[in-house]
């Protein structure tokens, strides 16, 4: 008897072997809803036929990856946080004179930004090296662009977006004092080994939600040994790292865990 074919499987492969992006490493419900409403618009009946004209139309990858990779983002995202960093956890941190930090799942780069004029405005001293990292290239691109629309800026406090963007045709840019203090790289944080103890501060926010329950927590535990004694991880509002003690995380603050 033959086996019923699991298109939504095939379909990992596919995007696995053209994008280099590991599907199965996410959530499937949510993931395989996203791509067969796809398809679906563009009257593709399942995700074997998708694949077929994805590989006689490569153009139409850019379509898919959206789909893939939710890029949702804007600067200062859920201000509560950016207060508590400003107020609490930064000067904390910054106890000599430079601050590594790692904006992981950047998307466009405004996550990186707002933590760049966030330092400048709470810890004036200190120089920070952020670096901003997602697997989305387009979004490497407009991250390294560093142009932000109206809608980006709508809850940054006008002082800060004084301080720290100037206005251009297309909208509001990072001024070169906070774009020297960020770099971007594009990465899979699936496939990743950051360096043990590296950074001070890690910003993983909106970006796990996507994975499957194993591959997030295994993310959290790199992301926890990547920091240095003391540094923090920073993680979006609606989430938690499920067993931070086994990770040598101690939570501080809602959202917030502190590396032993
Ligand atoms: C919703 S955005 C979050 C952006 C920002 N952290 C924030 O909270 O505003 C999620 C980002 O994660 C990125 N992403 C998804 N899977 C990834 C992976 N395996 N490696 C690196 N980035 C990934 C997506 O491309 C997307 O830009």
């Amino acid at each position: 008897m033959a086996l019923a074919v699991d298109d939504y499987i095939e379909f990992c492969s596919f995007v696995r072997r053209v994008c280099g992006i590991d599907l199965s490493q996410y959530k499937r419900p949510q993931m395989e809803r996203r791509l067969r409403s796809y398809f679906a618009q563009q009257g593709v009946a399942n995700l074997t036929e998708g694949a077929d004209r994805l590989m006689r139309c490569p153009n139409e990858l850019d379509g898919l990856l959206d789909r893939i990779t939710i890029n949702v983002s804007q600067l200062w995202r859920n201000p509560e946080q950016w207060e508590l960093l400003a107020a609490k956890v930064l000067p904390e941190l910054a106890v000599g004179r430079h601050l590594e930090a790692w904006s992981a799942g950047c998307s466009y780069g405004a996550e990186a930004f707002t933590l760049a004029q966030t330092c400048r405005d709470a810890i004036p001293g200190v120089s920070p090296r952020i670096l901003g990292i997602d697997i989305d290239r387009r979004m490497i691109a407009r991250a390294r662009h560093a142009v932000f629309n109206e809608a980006d800026i709508r809850s940054t406090p006008p002082a800060s977006l004084a301080r720290g963007f100037e206005r251009v045709p297309e909208g509001w840019q990072a001024r070169p004092e906070l774009r020297q203090m960020v770099r971007f790289e594009q990465g899979d944080l699936l496939r990743i080994r950051p360096r043990r103890e590296s950074f001070d501060l890690v910003l993983c926010r909106n970006t796990v939600i996507y994975f499957a329950e194993p591959m997030r927590d295994e993310l959290h535990a790199r992301l926890a040994s990547s920091l240095r004694p003391g540094g923090c991880l920073v993680v979006g509002s609606t989430e938690r790292v499920s067993e931070p003690a086994a990770m040598g995380l101690l939570p501080t603050h809602p959202f917030i865990y502190r590396k032993a």
